[in-house]
């Protein structure tokens, strides 16, 4: 059983919510597609795949938020380990979608302060709940992640084959990550749960869309 967060912990998590949401992310990883060549797209083809990059950077915030919350109050610590390698994938997510937004001249969500905000607070919630619900928790945001990006993979344009590339192996990862989470002992979350997820996402999909 682990103890609640001390006040180092809480600061140390203050400060990587910050440069989350206002530092640029870094990667280990190449970006995907970093090598295709820039497609010619017409204005309205390049302000959907902006809209669509800046949803899915949202996303990544969120990702982040959600992880350190759980992180931080989640008791086993191999649930813990497992819950930081995934969110240094979500870092790379986080990076690559910033730089794609920014090749197609689009901006970030302006609300991204508020949306890691609430994230937080929901994985910080669902890590004190006890780790196999933490995981079910994960392992169902994860599952409804990768049908949102395949989705998307068929709103992209087609021509636009940098942010797919993108969104292809973010796919990848995220399944891996709800496999990981299944893996390590994730419970299954009752229906309701998962309705309410899907809806808070939906209203977080469709906002960043616009703002
Ligand atoms: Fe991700
Ligand atoms: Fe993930």
């Amino acid at each position: 059983m682990r103890p609640l967060p001390s006040l180092d912990e809480l600061i140390v998590a203050f400060d990587r919510g910050l440069r989350t949401v206002f530092a640029p992310a870094q990667s280990l990883r190449a970006t995907p597609g970093e090598n295709l060549p820039e497609a010619e797209l017409t204005d309205e083809q390049r302000r959907l795949s902006a809209s669509l990059m800046r949803v899915n950077h949202t996303g990544e915030i969120c990702a982040q938020a959600l992880y350190q919350g759980q992180a931080l109050t989640a008791r086993d610590t191999r649930a813990k380990a497992a819950l930081e390698q995934a969110a240094r994938e979500e870092t790379e997510h986080l990076a690559w979608t910033e730089r794609r937004i920014e090749e197609l001249g689009g901006r970030k969500s302006l609300l991204n302060p508020a949306w890691y905000a609430g994230s937080f607070a929901l994985g910080a919630a669902a890590g004190l709940v006890g780790d196999r619900w933490n995981l079910g928790f994960l392992a169902e945001t994860e599952r409804q992640v990768v049908a949102h990006l395949e989705g998307h993979l068929q709103r992209l344009p087609v021509e636009d084959s940098r942010s797919r590339a993108i969104v292809e192996t973010m796919k990848e990862d995220e399944a891996r990550h709800a496999t990981s989470a299944i893996k390590h002992g994730a419970a299954e979350l009752p229906s309701p749960a998962k309705a309410a997820m899907r809806l808070s996402s939906k209203v977080m999909t469709e906002t960043a869309f616009w703002i």
